[in-house]
């Protein structure tokens, strides 16, 4: 698949996500198959400002590359700035993003309160295509305001006619909450009606869901978003089965425990001991999600209070579930919570920069 300039192939695409998707995640998930990776949101103002955090959220190595990073703005001007000043950083994609549904977004009018200003949604593809210099810019939006004010199709044809390169589509409303289905029907209905990618996302945990995804909708490939939470594996998968295999399912344990410890050691060393705890509990919870002990290892880890006990318990933890130690627990119905309950988690940050 082109955007633009790039070409990831029939690679899939790891969705942005606020206070997840930092270069730790990033790094793991293309190790393992991710084609795109996206930066969480970052003001736009923020960066002309030399916000430190912003920055900070926003910065990625070379070796990650191809890379996204996503925008957060509402203002032609500033977003055009912003998006000079991306250049010295040489993303590969510069996406705007409309469709975050918190109230510290909408209520400056940014995220998905610009789908319900159709000539303004126009005016800022426009300026940072304008400002991009070449590197393809992409929007990612929802269907609309709820489900009886759709707009999706109008906006995706301004979306296209104003000069982005790929529109991602998150296929869901902005009232909508996280568990109700994602409405993949209109992912069809927007491929149908443009002529640059269409990325298809929402309500995708398994490799059987991507590949239904592309089938029914047509659209050019899938971002991930939750169904990569402490599962990097669902890239391989997916490209193992594009290269002919069966489907491997779900890794062996101690490859999970290995792959979770590399995770832990990379945020270790991002964010250093103290700031990376909770960020390291956080993901090694999601890392075994799907296996016997999972409530044990909650109930455990939460009360650690250094990088090197959370990797004994880890270390235990894998041995435990390979010695069959653990009860039977319904790890379904585990995992349907947590896909729910992941928004949640977002450790509570201080005000935009708006
Ligand atoms: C923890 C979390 C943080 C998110 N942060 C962002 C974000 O910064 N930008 C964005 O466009 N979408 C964000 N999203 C939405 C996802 O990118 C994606 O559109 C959504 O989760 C639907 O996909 P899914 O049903 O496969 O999870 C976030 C989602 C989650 C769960």
């Amino acid at each position: 698949m082109k955007i633009g300039r790039l070409d990831i192939g029939d690679k899939l695409l790891l969705a942005p996500m606020a206070d997840v998707t930092d270069a730790p995640f990033r790094i793991i998930a293309k190790e393992h198959g991710a084609g795109l990776t996206f930066t969480q949101m970052v003001s736009a103002k923020g960066i002309i400002t030399n916000e430190f955090y912003t920055l900070r959220k926003l910065v990625f190595s070379r070796s990650e590359k191809p890379i996204g990073v996503q925008l957060l703005g509402k203002d032609p001007e500033i977003l055009y700035a912003s998006v000079k000043e991306l250049q010295r950083f040489n993303p590969d994609v510069i996406d705007l993003n409309c469709g975050c549904p918190v109230d510290k977004v909408t209520k400056y009018e940014m995220g998905s309160a610009i789908m319900d200003k159709p000539e303004l949604l126009g005016k800022l593809v426009t300026s940072m295509v304008r400002g991009s210099e070449g590197i393809p810019v992409s929007v990612k939006i929802r269907l609309g305001r709820d489900r009886n004010s759709i707009n999706v199709l109008d906006n995706a044809k301004i979306i296209e006619d104003n000069g982005a390169s790929m529109l991602i589509l998150h296929a869901r409303a902005r009232d909508d909450r996280y568990e109700v289905e994602a409405e993949w029907e209109w992912i069809a209905k927007v491929k149908e009606a443009l002529k640059i990618p269409v990325i298809g996302n929402g309500s995708v945990f398994e490799p059987e869901d991507i590949i239904e995804l592309i089938s029914k909708t047509g659209c050019d490939s899938v971002m991930i978003a939750r169904g990569a939470l402490g599962n990097p594996f669902l890239f391989e998968r997916y490209n193992s089965i594009k290269e002919g295999h069966n489907d491997r399912g779900l890794p062996d344990v101690s490859k999970v425990s290995r792959v979770c410890i590399k995770h832990l050691k990379l945020l270790n060393a991002e964010y250093g001991e103290f700031n990376s705890l909770d960020k390291i509990k956080k993901n090694v919870i999601w890392y075994f999600r799907n296996y016997y002990g999972i409530s044990c290892l909650i109930e455990k880890i939460l009360s650690l209070k250094s990088v090197d006990h959370i990797k004994e318990l880890v270390e235990l933890h894998t041995r435990k579930i390979e010695n069959k130690e653990y009860p039977k627990e319904n790890l379904e119905e585990i995992s349907k919570k947590f896909n729910n309950k992941v928004v949640f988690w977002q450790t509570e940050e201080k005000e935009l920069v708006s």
